[in-house]
């Protein structure tokens, strides 16, 4: 008889699987994709390093541009999906919509051969493709425009600024939007991309796992920081009320949104860039109190409760100054975890076997009818 052990609350500590898409070293505070430090890659573009997800390795100019062309190629949607969205985007939570679309999808391609890496690849695409033009869509249709056709000529990230703001985004904007993508990309076994791997063990589809890590990452403990944080950051207002907000809720015991982490003991490497590009963007939109409200939230949380920002704290002062409305942060976050997602379930189907753990069970037996 095997032996049981009971596990740890949270699956926190326990390995359940290899990967060598990324590696999260939460004691040095170190983020590696495929082998390289994210350092390296925040000023690549999304191209690129979609391309190291999808393909083992970063492309040279052919490669990128066939994966440019490739992704290009996908972003339009089926006009039903379309509809759903002029219908759902202003009644439901955008991730919700965002779910339901992407869900919608099986019914307009075929499923990949699971055994064919190439189809894998080629649904992939598909994906991260036509997810950056639903998130664009919800974010017109909710701020009551209509959403845009893609512009096959632009690079991922340019396409979906286009499609969102309807004009053709200033370099600088561009750029710092690919570095906030890329940084959002993959992230070990967290909750969505372990939904994502879970959904996959059964042998189920590429639409089906994505659509279920979704559902992860829309709670405020996982992807839904984001929106969170920027609720709180205009709750507090201003520099001046950020100690007695923060001694309130301390006091009422409530989790400040975009601090702590499982993995991480010092400071998430993704949220220093973020709070470098935080700051730009407050002097660029000349509107510097989110970014100062931010530091000096991340300076008292370190002193009183030891606790360091994550990627999701300083991403929202950040799409803040941007002009991006709040609710679409986490959306947004899709976009660029899509990669990881898709990635994540072909490496799944390269070794897999179902996950299947146990339960410690905590029930009485033998109770009579
Ligand atoms: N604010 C205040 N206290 C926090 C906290 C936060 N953001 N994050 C953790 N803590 C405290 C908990 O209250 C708990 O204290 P206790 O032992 O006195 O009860 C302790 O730190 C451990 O927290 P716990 O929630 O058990 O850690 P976890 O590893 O299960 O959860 C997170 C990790 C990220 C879900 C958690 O830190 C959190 O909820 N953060 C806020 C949401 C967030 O930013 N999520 C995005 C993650 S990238």
């Amino acid at each position: 008889m095997k032996e049981v052990c009971v596990g740890s609350k949270g699956l926190d500590g326990i390995v359940v699987g290899d990967t060598a898409l990324s590696l999260v070293d939460g004691q040095k505070g170190i983020l590696i994709y495929c082998g390289y430090n994210i350092d390296q890659l925040a000023s690549k573009n999304f191209t690129e390093i979609c391309h190291l997800f999808l393909y083992g390795h970063l492309p040279n100019k052919d490669e990128e541009e066939n994966l440019k062309i490739a992704l290009g190629q996908r972003y339009t949607l089926p006009k039903d999906v379309v509809s759903f969205l002029e219908r759902q985007s202003k009644k439901d939570h955008p991730m919700g919509t965002l779910r339901t679309a992407v869900s919608m999808l099986s019914g307009f391609r075929s499923e990949p051969d699971l055994n064919s890496h190439e189809e894998l690849v080629e649904c992939a695409i598909d994906l991260i493709a036509k997810t950056g033009t639903i998130v664009s869509a919800i974010s017109r249709i909710r701020s009551s425009k209509e959403p845009l056709s893609p512009d096959a000529n632009l690079s991922f990230a340019d396409n979906f600024l286009y499609m969102s703001t309807g004009e053709i985004p200033e370099k600088k904007m561009m750029r710092a939007f690919d570095t906030a993508l890329i940084l959002h990309m993959d992230h070990g076994f967290n909750a969505s991309t372990f939904t994502a791997r879970v959904v996959t063990s059964s042998l189920s589809d590429m639409i089906s796992a994505v659509t279920a890590a979704i559902g992860s990452l829309k709670g405020p403990l996982h992807g839904g920081a984001n929106t969170a944080v920027m609720k709180m950051l205009k709750e507090i207002g201003s520099v001046e009320n950020v100690e007695a907000w923060l001694s309130n809720t301390l006091t009422e015991k409530k989790k400040v949104m975009g601090f702590g982490h499982r993995v991480y003991k010092v400071l998430d490497p993704r949220a220093k860039h973020l709070k470098r590009m935080s700051q730009e963007w407050g002097e660029i939109a000349k509107e510097k109190k989110w970014f100062q409200i931010s530091e000096k939230l991340e300076k008292l949380m370190l002193e009183k409760k030891g606790l360091n920002a994550n990627v999701d704290f300083y991403s929202a002062s950040t799409y803040y100054t941007m002009g991006i409305e709040p609710e679409m942060y986490t959306p947004i976050f899709a976009v660029a975890r899509m990669v990881g997602w898709t990635a994540h379930v072909i490496e799944q189907l390269k070794d897999n076997r179902i996950m299947r753990p146990s339960a410690n069970y905590i029930g009485p037996i033998g109770k009579m009818l």
